[in-house]
């Protein structure tokens, strides 16, 4: 696709997460940076995608979502439905022969994921998975702290997930409740985010031992705890709970290093990064300095945009959404594969498929 294609896309699925794309997708097209016309929505309920419609200005309304995929209009197609809905649609979407972005968690099971895998790979469609906790700016600013400083081994890496129980929230959906649908609890849905992010830090995940709680009606599990171990010899742990408090949703995430610690909370309205390197003072960041971090990893910095170009991106609000958006589309443009594509869900998939053995066997698994 040549440098300012149009980029023309349909999105199947305008619930929550559809709308947040849609909103990412429409601060993005308004910056400017990309060439995107967003063609046609899809929803099982016609009208939510006719009001999207009309909010965002989409020309084509389709209540099946075989006719947007089918759509000439429509290059790049959005998955954003219930997730036993996705892989019917990514197959169809790959034999149509459309580019793929699907959210997370792609399918109920690894199998399911490296077989979809497979099939975009056979139709060379390029995809990309929800993973976007890859372009949070709190965690690509640890990256480069750790790049940049000595922090030494790293001895230990925990993530603490904890949100209220979902099916108790007015805004959640109601498919949540039916097993068959979700296919997992807070460890498919979850700490699939987290299990990436460790993977992504600290490299390949080699064994890992789990125990799942189930403490609610709901028939899927609502607590899990993993020791895991990588390639490097990191351990790191992952806890994650649904519960019924009353308090934000809040991931703690704590790396421990020989020489230093970097310590962030994401998501419960006081989010920053604490980090102190030994022998000198603990230091906070806040938002405001990591935004040009975020910039700067998608090449987006004021040194290499023009200043107008910056300016309407800064007040678009640069986040995660738009970041791994923006990224996913560009590399449709330039002909390079995405990042995160299906390929790294594929390996987080396998992980969380170790978890649940493990825990069902009361045994620590290998990954082979
Ligand atoms: N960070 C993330 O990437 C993230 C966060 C939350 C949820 N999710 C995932 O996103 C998906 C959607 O979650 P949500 O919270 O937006 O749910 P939601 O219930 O708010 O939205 C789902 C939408 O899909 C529609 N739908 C259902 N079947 C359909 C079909 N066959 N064709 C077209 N539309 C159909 C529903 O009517 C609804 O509007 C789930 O797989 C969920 O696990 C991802």
């Amino acid at each position: 696709m040549s440098g300012d294609a149009e980029l023309r896309l349909g999105i199947i699925g305008i619930g929550k997460v559809g709308l947040t794309h849609l909103a990412a997708l429409k601060s993005l097209k308004d910056t400017g940076l990309l060439n995107i016309e967003i063609n046609a929505v899809s929803d099982s309920d016609i009208g939510k995608s006719k009001e999207a419609a009309k909010e965002f200005n989409v020309p084509s309304v389709y209540d099946d979502h075989i006719d947007l995929i089918n759509d000439a209009n429509v290059d790049i197609v959005y998955i954003c439905t219930p997730t036993s809905k996705h892989t019917d649609m990514v197959k169809e979407a790959a034999r149509a022969n459309k580019a793929i972005f699907c959210v997370k968690p792609i399918a109920h099971s690894c199998p399911q994921v490296r077989d979809l895998n497979a099939v975009a790979l056979a139709s060379s469609v390029p995809t990309s998975a929800g993973l976007v906790l890859r372009y949070d700016p709190f965690l690509l600013y640890a990256k480069r702290l750790i790049e940049k400083n000595d922090f030494g081994k790293p001895l230990l890496a925990n993530i603490r997930d904890d949100q209220h129980f979902p099916l108790e929230q007015e805004e959640y959906s109601q498919w949540r409740s039916d097993t068959s649908v979700p296919g997992g609890g807070i460890l498919l849905h979850q700490g699939i985010q987290d299990i990436d992010v460790l993977s992504w830090f600290f490299g390949d995940i080699v064994n890992v031992y789990a125990q799942v709680g189930f403490y609610s009606e709901s028939g899927v599990e609502d607590q899990a705890s993993l020791i895991m171990r990588h390639e490097d010899g990191t351990t790191s742990t992952i806890n994650l709970v649904w519960h019924w408090l009353e308090r934000p949703n809040e991931r703690k995430i704590e790396f421990f290093f020989e020489k230093g610690l970097i310590e962030i909370i994401l998501e419960s309205g006081s989010t920053h990064l604490d980090y102190h390197i030994r022998g000198e003072e603990p230091v906070r960041i806040n938002s405001e300095n990591t935004e040009q971090v975020l910039l700067e990893h998608l090449d987006l910095s004021s040194d290499n945009l023009a200043l107008d170009i910056h300016e309407t991106l800064s007040n678009a609000g640069i986040n995660k959404q738009l970041a791994l958006n923006y990224s996913f589309l560009k590399a449709i443009q330039s002909g390079e594969t995405p990042y995160p594509s299906f390929q790294e869900a594929v390996l987080a998939h396998k992980i969380v498929d170790a978890a649940y053995e493990s825990s069902n066997k009361q045994t620590p698994i290998d990954i082979l």
